[in-house]
């Protein structure tokens, strides 16, 4: 049975502050986000009726705006008000949420000013980003043929629509080549993260991770970063260049849809699924479902 399109479904979404039922939460074609990429948006995650560092998200949101230019026109504490009456209204508990905020069709051109922002808010079931069983062997990644652009050339720090257009080029190319996802470097030739998530990299018992500087500095990043140090495992924020892929041991992605997800391949380097990615998956599990 294939999927319900994402347009067709029931259940509520709250667009500019009412809850409208699903299939209506729709813009109109001269929408400005639609034409030139004026969108921001957060994805972030209930476990068991809580929203997972909501405070976080629903702030990135209104930075992501900001630098576009624009003003998200509610407060923190108003968006994570929204997030929960959703949850409510579609009777989730555990669920993939996605506030999105764009600029509307006030204005035709690139110039955008007197466009209206709006801000709606939408979640669904979505257990696994990944499948379970590429989770369980590690993903296999290809190298993309895009890089992430330099923070001169682009607004890397915002959660910007337009940011993901090469991403989903990237991967596009890595499906049709049979792989998950695609490992993207940066505009100097360093790893940079993948198409949706961040990258991390074990060697002998040591975590390193490429310094957030041209790419998006994951919530679930600095999570992940914060239970390895209260382990006691040394974690490095560092320039990682291709060329060391090949002395790295295990390797895993992070970010709220992926969770944590260890890696097996990234073009011709392989890596183990170890017992410390597997610690660090099981530390996030256990804090996302606030377990023991
Ligand atoms: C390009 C990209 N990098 C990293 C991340 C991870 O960010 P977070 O952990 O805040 O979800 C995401 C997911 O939002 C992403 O889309």
């Amino acid at each position: 049975m294939t999927e319900r399109p994402f347009h067709d479904r029931d259940g509520f979404i709250w667009f500019d502050g009412q809850l409208v039922p699903h299939r209506d939460a729709n813009v109109h074609i001269l929408t400005h986000a639609l034409h030139y990429a004026s969108s921001v948006f957060e994805g972030q995650r209930a476990y068991d009726g809580e929203i997972f560092k909501l405070d976080e998200h629903s702030q990135r949101l209104i930075e992501s705006g900001r630098i576009l230019g624009f003003e998200v026109p509610w407060t923190v504490e108003q968006i994570n008000e929204a997030c929960y009456q959703v949850l409510k209204a579609n009777n989730l508990t555990s669920a993939y949420m996605r506030p999105v905020a764009w600029r509307g069709s006030e204005q035709m051109g690139v110039a955008a000013q007197k466009s209206k922002i709006h801000l709606a808010i939408a979640a669904w079931e979505w257990p696994s980003y990944f499948s379970p069983e590429a989770k369980l062997k590690g993903l296999r990644l290809c190298i993309a043929r895009y890089r992430r652009p330099a923070p001169y050339t682009a607004p890397t720090k915002s959660k910007a629509a337009g940011l993901y257009m090469i991403c989903t080029i990237s991967k596009h190319e890595a499906d049709a080549q049979g792989y998950n996802d695609a490992l993207m470097f940066d505009w100097r030739g360093q790893v940079a993260e993948a198409t949706g998530a961040n990258i991390f990299f074990v060697k002998d018992g040591v975590i390193h991770t490429p310094t957030p500087d041209c790419f998006l500095d994951g919530i679930t990043r600095r999570t992940v970063i914060g239970l390895a140090k209260q382990r006691g495992i040394e974690v490095i924020e560092r320039p990682i260049w291709p060329e060391e892929l090949e002395g790295f041991q295990q390797a895993f992605l992070t970010g709220t849809a992926a969770e944590v997800t260890p890696l097996s391949e990234i073009g011709p380097w392989n890596f183990e699924v170890g017992s410390l990615t597997q610690q660090i998956m099981k530390d996030y599990e256990d804090l996302v479902w606030r377990r023991g």
